[in-house]
């Protein structure tokens, strides 16, 4: 093993609280900058003893998501979400989370998700089409519902307006609280009656009954779904020949539906505005349109022939990641680069840090969605780029989400133009569980 140092470099932060302060105030501020004044490896205390590693360079982020992936497991506001979700893909660690892997990995291969592209055209057609000219709208909700509506129809078959009330509301409480308690510091456990508690585990009680009704009715019915709770259902652990208990499934449908549902509709929003904000890619992009899906409606296989679309669409990723850091702790003691951390210790990537990066992206902030063209992603070192993560915990919905998103925007921009009203607020990025805009987008709508 190679000699190493023992501290990087790193802001000395308040004698208590260490940069909780600034870290709190403005995260991405705060990370942009340890960036440039401490380089690749930077060290920072969130309060007394906690001690986080900053790493910023693609061979050290392989380190860590891929070849030494085992001394590590999920951070702590990742674990706290098991109160939420449980043992689903996002949560789960080590041998458990493989198994469910291997048996949740095939219903998401591109060839497998192709099917669902009926569905993601049909669920925004029926929801755009009353739409109306000249009308300004919070185009940040209208994705929040457009990609809600596709879940609940690609999961469990249900019309948007049925999926809306049997799941969206009660998902909707559980994250407002589950979110509410993430955020503070101190997080009792779930059993101590706090009013906070109490309303939680209420939330995640109403909507435990409604994923368990909905398995035990298609536990009872003998008919073969095609959509992706069918298809969970239908997996096979070919080791042990066995199929996921309904505890396994109810979470892994809960996860799903949590990790896929807020990040798109924020990829969509951003695309939408960067879109208003763009007038030349539009009309690039409009006119890619009609060469490709001409005045028909868009169809799933147009999806692979939009290619322009797909370069906005990464674009949009790369300035404005939904999943804006990732973190995990050290599980057992690892050296990474030079540098030995500790058990206990946090280390955090963040992927708006990386994409903004000159020394990969030329004028980092423009946004230029042709930089994507004659395969640049290939030219790129892997972990300079990575909206979707990678390594044995790489976003298991990343081709459904990119599909979904070509596909909703293919079906907006052939029937709209949006712009940005004279009178908008400062679009800003708030850093929350995902990067969302802050106060919400919205949108003149005009027919085209
Ligand atoms: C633009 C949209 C999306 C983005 C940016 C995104 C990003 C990510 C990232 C970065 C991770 C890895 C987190 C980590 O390593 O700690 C992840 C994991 C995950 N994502 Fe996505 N995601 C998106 C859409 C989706 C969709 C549509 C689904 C499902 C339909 C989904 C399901 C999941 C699941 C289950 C995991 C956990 C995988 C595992 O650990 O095995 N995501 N996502």
């Amino acid at each position: 093993m190679s000699q190493t140092k023992l501290t990087p470099p790193g802001p000395k932060g308040n004698f208590l609280l260490g940069n909780l302060q600034e870290f709190q105030s403005n995260p991405l501020k705060f990370l942009l900058n340890l960036r440039k004044e401490y380089g690749d490896f930077v060290q920072f205390r969130l309060g007394p003893f906690q001690k986080f590693y900053f790493i910023n360079d693609p061979e050290l982020i392989k380190e860590v998501l891929v070849t030494k992936q085992k001394s590590f497991i999920k951070s702590e506001d990742i674990q706290t979400l098991k109160t939420v979700v449980g043992e689903g893909l996002l949560t789960s660690e080590k041998e458990f989370h493989r198994r469910q892997r291997k048996l949740i990995q095939p219903s998401f291969k591109r060839s497998n998700i192709l099917s669902y592209g009926e569905d993601m055209i049909n669920t925004t057609l029926n929801y755009i089409f009353k739409w109306k000219n000249g009308e300004e709208r919070l185009i940040s909700e209208d994705m929040l519902n457009i990609t809600l509506g596709i879940i609940s129809k690609t999961m469990f078959n249900m019309e948007f307006k049925e999926g809306a009330d049997v799941i969206g509301e009660p998902m909707e409480a559980v994250m407002k609280l589950g979110i509410k308690r993430m955020r503070k510091i101190v997080k009792l456990p779930l059993w101590v009656p706090t009013k906070q508690n109490r309303k939680l585990k209420k939330a995640i009680h109403a909507l435990d009954d409604v994923l368990n009704e909905i398995i035990k009715k298609r536990r009872a019915c003998n008919e073969k779904h095609e959509d992706l709770l069918g298809v969970l259902m239908d997996a096979k652990d070919e080791t042990d020949d066995t199929h996921m208990s309904d505890k396994q499934l109810k979470d892994e449908l809960m996860t799903i539906f949590l990790a896929g549902h807020e990040t798109t509709a924020n990829a969509l929003t951003w695309t939408l505005y960067l879109l208003a904000t763009h007038p030349e890619v539009d009309t690039k992009l409009f006119d890619e349109l009609n060469n490709v899906v001409g005045s028909s409606l868009p169809k799933p296989e147009h999806f692979s022939r939009l290619l322009y679309t797909q370069n906005i669409v990464w674009e949009a990723l790369r300035l404005y990641p939904p999943a804006y850091v990732i973190g995990r702790e050290v599980d057992e003691d690892v050296v990474i680069g030079d540098y030995s951390l500790k058990k206990g210790d946090t280390v955090m990537i963040s992927q708006y840090v990386m994409h903004r990066d000159e020394t990969y992206f030329k004028d980092p902030t423009k946004f230029v969605p042709e930089r994507f063209e004659n395969d640049f992603m290939k030219t790129l070192p892997t972990y300079a780029f990575f909206p979707f993560g990678g390594g044995p915990r790489v976003c298991i919905g990343n081709h459904f989400a990119l599909m979904e998103i070509v596909l909703v925007l293919a079906c907006i921009v052939q029937q709209y133009q949006v712009t940005l009203p004279d009178d908008h607020h400062d679009v800003k990025p708030q850093p929350l569980i995902t990067l969302r805009p802050k106060h919400g987008i919205s949108l003149l709508i005009k027919d085209r």
